[in-house]
């Protein structure tokens, strides 16, 4: 096992109808301005729950934020901040408003330029302070609830901020508040989760026994509930796990003292900036074909995954693993997720186009071992069609 550090100060309020005790977690006296997608939490009724829970709070509300949160969007709430000096943030939303937020929350605490947080998130910039910030989880997927990691959409890319200071105060996981999603994006959480797990477990072994079985716990139980909590959204059961996974997935937790590969993250969110395609949906293009692609580095741990989360005992090693890819492919499919380029209509044609957006970030050494370069990133692309 690798030497690692793991912090997270997030406290977590799971389970039904437990808005009410949101003041017990926001300093009083605070100015909180509410933060909210595209409409969602109207119509759900969400919004006005929080608010009837603030009551004791001044509130104001910023609406608006985009799926693939735009930095021009969020500039606009830095400035609503500073005008009205509010002093708390409240997220109420998925992944896109979480990201968002955390944004927002070093950004109106910087003095520099805003772009600077983008461009140098992976390396800090001075980024001494941030807003404190919770959030409200309307959709299970990023595990943005309890890490530091937000992405962000700018001119023609998405950009990672990545800072300790936008640790959530708290995250309220209510897996009811998730009933209203359309079923797509239910199934876009089983996938994110699952790849999420898959890029700090499919790697090679370290001997991270912990983390190895937990890893497969998370993947054995999105496999049993991710049909069953799109075919019936008010299982509650099955939601709950949904949720405790999403979280569990991208706390730090599995991937404490491990190797790990975010190169189908990173490809994919070139097919996001370019073709709009959902952040799962390019996961589930890219995660089987970069399997393919890197089968021989992998081998170890993918025999080890088609042995324990997918039962596969017949076969060598090579059947094993290239049978656990098959089932990899199937399960997104089999969760109304499409896994090739062309069912969302990219063509080798869009390649060189994707290939300069990873050279433009710097994404030309990818994976646990800094050997996916573009050249590998382009057959990657090829297997994907
Ligand atoms: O905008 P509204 O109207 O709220 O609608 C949203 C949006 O259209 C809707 N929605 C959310 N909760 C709902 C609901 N509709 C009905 N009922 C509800 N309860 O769902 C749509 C998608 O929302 P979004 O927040 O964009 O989805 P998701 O949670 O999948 O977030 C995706 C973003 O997270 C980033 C992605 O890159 C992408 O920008 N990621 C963040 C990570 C992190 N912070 O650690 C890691 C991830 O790998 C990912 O990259
Ligand atoms: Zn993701």
């Amino acid at each position: 096992m690798n030497n690692f550090i793991f912090y997270n100060p997030t406290v977590i309020v799971f389970g039904k109808d437990r808005l009410h005790e949101l003041t017990n977690y926001i300093p009083a006296g605070s100015k909180v301005l509410i933060t909210y997608g595209g409409g969602s939490v109207i119509k759900s009724g969400t919004l006005q729950k929080v608010k009837d829970a603030l009551q004791t709070n001044t509130v104001l509300e910023f609406g608006g934020i985009e799926p693939n949160p735009r930095f021009e969007t969020l500039m606009k709430a830095v400035e609503l901040i500073k005008k009205e000096n509010a002093t708390f943030l409240l997220a109420v939303g998925g992944g896109s408003v979480m990201d968002g937020t955390k944004f927002i929350s070093l950004a109106v605490k910087y003095n520099g330029n805003p772009e600077d947080i983008l461009y140098h998130g992976f390396k800090p910039v001075d980024l001494k302070e941030a807003m404190p910030l919770g959030n409200v989880v309307t959709l299970p997927a990023t595990g943005s609830e309890m890490n530091i990691a937000g992405v962000i959409s700018y001119k023609k890319g998405k950009y990672g901020v990545l800072s300790p200071l936008t640790f959530p105060k708290f995250s309220f996981l209510d897996p009811t508040l998730t009933y209203t999603l359309p079923e797509t994006q239910v199934a876009n959480g089983v996938v994110d989760t699952f790849v999420h797990v898959m890029e700090q477990y499919l790697t090679f072994p370290v001997e991270a026994r912990f983390q190895d079985r937990t890893a497969e716990g998370i993947l054995q139980t999105l496999i049993e509930i991710g049909r069953k909590t799109i075919d019936n959204p008010q299982d509650y059961d099955a939601r709950a796990n949904l949720v405790w996974c999403s979280t569990m997935a991208l706390n730090g937790l599995i991937g404490a003292g491990v190797p790990q590969d975010w190169a189908t993250h990173m490809i994919g969110h070139e097919l996001t900036a370019s073709f709009g395609i959902d952040h799962a949906k390019t996961l589930a293009i890219i995660m089987p074909a970069l399997l393919e692609v890197r089968f021989e580095q992998k081998k170890s741990k993918l025999v080890q995954y088609a042995e324990r989360v997918w039962k596969i005992e017949n076969g060598n090693d090579d059947e094993k693993a290239t049978l656990a890819i098959s089932k990899t492919r199937e399960f997104f499919e089999s969760l109304g997720v499409k896994t090739r380029l062309t069912d969302y209509g990219v063509t080798q044609f869009a390649f060189d186009d994707i290939l300069t957006g990873l050279e433009e970030k710097k994404l030309t050494a990818l994976s646990e071992t800094r050997d996916v370069t573009l050249d590998i990133s382009r057959l990657i692309l090829e297997k994907a069609l």
